[in-house]
């Protein structure tokens, strides 16, 4: 028999042993479907160490590479917020050019600890212009110092970089700045008294974002502040709001809530199970808890946006956030945010952290446990890079997609649909069920069946395929045959699109996602 006919048999049986799902497909957008924006998928970095983000004398290659991929599939880079845990240990400085952080020592844990001090002046945020063109930016500013003149004196050299020459060139802008960084914590971290309550955090955040406002000329259209920037619900916006911040006169410029939100904590350690992340139900637990949060914010006309998040927080988890495991759970819990009207979503990124989409400089410890590495590492993507590529794919490039949740008969597999004009373009599956290193036998696949709802559908499609390995692997993913695993963060390989009979739907593996374009 001739070898090609074998292998089409091979594939007939493969397909008809699996699994068959019939998911029914909306070819119009229902009444349910939710904005999917082309800066869905953001990035928080991490305060202290930006310069290695943004670049010092130049820009830094490897960023700019990396997010340009992100921009080139929608039309806009990522948006970046530069804050978090530093965020509340900063302080300006008239005297100092770009910045001076002081760092505790690295443990097997943490091998990239944050700054416990960071000292900043002008230059720092003149970085700003090392950015893409386009890029909308939100910086952080200290509440915990409870400093008025320091976070004043933060405020105007922001806005004074924005400013400059250079900056306005490079086509940067800032969209707004955050007071306070995951406040409900501060009566935890020592920020704060203990017995410090919400109302008491209204009255302080109003204290020093009045004068902010002020010498910023903030306002609600304009550069305006995020608000919130919860870690929990601790605080929630519903209190806030009732407690009067919006008719305050720094709160009369927040135009979006900020939420945080990680699905664990690695602060000291800990063992946690990858599966529990490829999960549909936790993804959707981790995310439904904030359904009041986001009606009360839309009540308000303010927009809900996660303002940073990740898999695991403290860095994340070796074995979790770090693999291509974590990369389905990327896609399935920034899309179905989407769903629930989150409408950004800002991966938290920081020097050496676990959970990272990319390291941009070469590193030479260990982000697993902390180890000499000799040589360094160089500068690379790491498995959830390639989750904001298929989430960017899904949201093209029209600048007004919408995106509904498929209803899939299987515990392990999600789908989305991405429509633009009135009609269905784009689809998304992600296999959720786990195939390890350790397992065994065949690898399942399931197959799908599409059935178009509402209107006739051509019988050609193209698929694009994120290829895993194994849930547990660290690298050797691609998307549509590309790997990004390069020097330069460049797709490497020719770029590998199925056909797709629509009539017979297609085959997806335990541990795989797949881009349908219709
Ligand atoms: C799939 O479901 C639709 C209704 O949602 C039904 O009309 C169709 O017959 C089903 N197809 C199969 C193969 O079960
Ligand atoms: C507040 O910050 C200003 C400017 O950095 C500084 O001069 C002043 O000493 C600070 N005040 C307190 C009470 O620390
Ligand atoms: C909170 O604790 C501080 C001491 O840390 C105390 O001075 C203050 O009165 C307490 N406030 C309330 C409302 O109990
Ligand atoms: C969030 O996800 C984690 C990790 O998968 C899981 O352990 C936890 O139960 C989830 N939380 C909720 C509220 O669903
Ligand atoms: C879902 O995936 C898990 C492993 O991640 C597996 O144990 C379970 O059997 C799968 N469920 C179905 C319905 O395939």
């Amino acid at each position: 028999m001739h070898p090609r006919n074998t292998s089409l048999i091979a594939l007939l049986s493969i397909s008809s042993l699996a699994h068959a799902l019939n998911v029914s497909l909306p070819t119009s957008p229902p009444d349910s479907s939710k904005p999917l924006v082309s800066t869905l998928l953001a990035f928080s970095l991490e305060q202290d160490r930006w310069p290695d983000w943004a670049g010092t004398d130049a820009p830094n290659p490897f960023t700019r590479n990396a997010l340009g991929n992100y921009a080139r599939l929608t039309g806009t880079p990522p948006k970046i917020r530069v804050g978090a845990n530093s965020e509340d240990h900063t302080v300006f400085s008239p005297t100092v050019t770009i910045n001076e952080n002081s760092f505790p020592p690295p443990n097997t844990v943490t091998p990239y600890p944050e700054a416990t001090s960071v000292v900043v002046g002008d230059g720092y945020y003149q970085l700003s212009r090392f950015m893409l063109p386009g890029t909308q930016m939100t910086w952080g500013l200290d509440l915990g110092l409870n400093n008025v003149t320091n976070a004043v004196n933060m405020a105007k050299s922001i806005i004074k970089a924005f400013r400059t020459p250079a900056v306005r060139r490079s086509g940067v802008t800032l969209e707004s700045v955050e007071l306070g960084n995951e406040p409900d914590l501060y009566r935890n971290n020592g920020l704060r008294p203990s017995n410090w309550s919400v109302s008491d955090y209204v009255t302080n955040w109003e204290a020093l974002a009045g004068p902010v406002a002020a010498a910023a000329q903030l306002s609600k259209s304009g550069v305006s502040f995020l608000g919130a920037s919860f870690a929990g619900q601790g605080f929630t916006p519903t209190q806030i709001f009732n407690l009067g911040i919006l008719d305050s006169d720094g709160g009369k410029t927040i135009s979006t809530i900020s939420q945080h939100r990680y699905s664990a904590a690695f602060c000291n350690g800990g063992d946690f199970p990858l599966i529990s992340f490829m999960n549909k139900a936790n993804v959707r637990g981790n995310l439904t808890v904030f359904n009041a949060d986001i009606a009360a914010t839309q009540q308000h006309g303010l927009r809900y946006i996660f303002g940073e998040t990740g898999s695991i927080a403290c860095h994340g988890a070796p074995g979790v956030s770090n693999t291509a495991g974590a990369a389905l759970w990327v896609i399935d819990y920034t899309l179905q945010a989407a769903t629930l009207g989150i409408t950004e979503m800002f991966f938290h990124e920081g020097i050496g952290f676990k959970y990272n989409f990319f390291q941009p400089i070469s590193l030479d410890r260990s982000i697993i446990d902390g180890s000499a590495l000799n040589p360094p590492q160089p500068a690379q993507v790491q498995p959830s890079y390639y989750a904001g590529i298929v989430i960017n794919t899904l949201i093209g490039r029209t600048g007004n997609a919408q995106i509904v949740e498929l209803s899939v008969p299987d515990d392990n597999v999600s789908g989305y649909a991405a429509f633009e004009h009135g009609r269905l373009v784009r689809a998304v599956f992600v296999n959720l069920h786990a195939w390890l290193v350790s397992s065994t036998g065949e690898r399942p696949s399931v197959h799908i069946d599409l059935d178009f709802a509402g209107g006739r559908m051509g019988r050609r499609a193209t698929a694009r395929r994120l290829v895993i390995g194994h849930a547990d692997d660290t690298k050797g993913l691609t998307f549509a045959g590309q790997s990004f695993e390069t020097s330069d963060a460049s797709p490497r390989g020719r770029l590998a699109t199925e056909f797709v009979d629509t009539a017979k739907g297609l085959d997806l593996s335990a541990t795989e996602a797949v881009l349908i374009s219709f």
